[in-house]
């Protein structure tokens, strides 16, 4: 199989993947012939990558995401906890609720399996999201982002729920804004991205008063948006003043949302989303969690299309654990001209590098 993104899709060609949407509900069975209709209508509902078979790449199989049963019930509690906080801010009812910890619990525990018992660099690319769904598709994003970095960087149990509840729970602030502000495609302006700001504050105000949540898990909302020169908000704290959860969820709330396909903007690739977080080492974020981070994904997921320095081209067929950067490839053209594929190991290739994704056509 192999990862392209909808906009470069072409009619007549096989899914290699179910889609199925956040609600459980397949849109679209596996080994499906896509039709340009079907094509635009993954592009409407905002889908950005999908597998596609491929004759070359039979063999190559994507197991970088969750089970699909374990996102759908983790998207379902998100749903309709938010749904409930919304309808308690718009009555203004003072917002407790005894079951919102121990719901939430048991999906970070159920999530916290999958992500243990898969020790491959992350990828969700492929997984779906629709466009009025975002913040419940971002939540679950950045929790399995969080606890696959957490784990990298060894933390305990207890640690790891503190943190996972704090990453699910991060933006429950957003569901007291207007949602023609939440959901307006361009930029904001100042008035707007003021009120957006907010978020951060409310969700800490909601979390703090629950039972069952630890204070640590509402400080989560409250700083995720901080950073370490103090440019950050609502407080600007800076440095260690930033609890280390929150840099962490901060810097996998940036990565999930630049590698998503919004309505304004394209989505970026990893390695491009990796790139943008180097470049806020030191003054946004800490150096030692983006590298961690970097170690923790998938910069090249597999059956992404890559251009190789010594002008050969092929896809991603699997990863090596601890170089993200030097996969194994399965090389399928040199200089442009079609060749039997084979195999390519870049870690006993090491003057080779990958210079380019643009086979994905994702930013075309
Ligand atoms: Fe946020």
């Amino acid at each position: 199989m192999r990862l392209v993104s909808t906009k470069s899709l072409k009619e007549n060609t096989y899914l290699a993947k179910p889609i199925i949407n956040d609600s459980g509900q397949v849109l679209l069975k596996q080994g499906v012939l896509l039709s340009s209709r079907m094509i635009q209508r993954l592009i409407d509902l905002g889908i950005t990558f999908v597998y596609i078979q491929d004759k070359l790449t039979e063999d190559i199989e994507s197991t970088e995401g969750i089970a699909a049963k374990v996102r759908v019930e983790a998207t379902n509690t998100i749903k309709s906890e938010f749904n409930q906080i919304c309808k308690d801010i718009k009555l203004q009812k003072s917002f407790h609720n005894d079951h919102l910890g121990q719901n939430f619990s048991k999906v970070i525990r159920s999530i916290l399996a999958e992500v243990k018992g898969n020790p491959k660099a992350i990828s969700l690319l492929s997984d779906v999201y629709l466009y009025d769904s975002y913040i419940f598709t971002h939540s679950l994003n950045v929790t399995i982002y969080t606890l696959a970095l957490a784990i990298k960087l060894k933390y305990n149990e207890k640690q790891l729920m503190e943190i996972g509840l704090g990453a699910i729970l991060h933006d429950v602030g957003k569901m007291a804004i207007p949602t023609k502000i939440l959901n307006k495609p361009g930029r904001l302006d100042p008035e707007e991205f003021s009120i957006i700001k907010t978020h951060a504050q409310v969700g800490y105000e909601i979390l703090k008063k629950q039972p069952n949540l630890s204070l640590l898990t509402a400080h989560c909302a409250f700083q995720h948006h901080e950073r370490i020169n103090g440019s950050g908000y609502p407080r600007g704290i800076k440095g260690d003043e930033i609890h280390p959860y929150a840099k962490i969820i901060g810097i996998c709330d940036v990565f999930d949302a630049v590698t998503c396909n919004r309505v304004y903007r394209k989505a970026m690739l990893p390695h491009e989303a990796i790139e943008l977080l180097y470049s806020g080492v030191g003054t946004l974020y800490d150096k030692d969690l983006v590298e961690a981070f970097a170690k923790s994904i998938a910069l090249y997921p597999v059956g992404i299309t890559v251009g190789l320095s010594d002008g050969r081209e092929g896809i991603v067929l699997k990863q090596n654990k601890e170089l993200s950067t030097r996969p194994i490839i399965r090389v399928i053209s040199e200089n442009n001209q079609q060749v039997e594929p084979y195999d390519l190991d870049l870690m006993k290739q090491v003057n080779v590098t990958i210079t380019s994704c643009e086979a994905v056509l994702a930013n075309e």
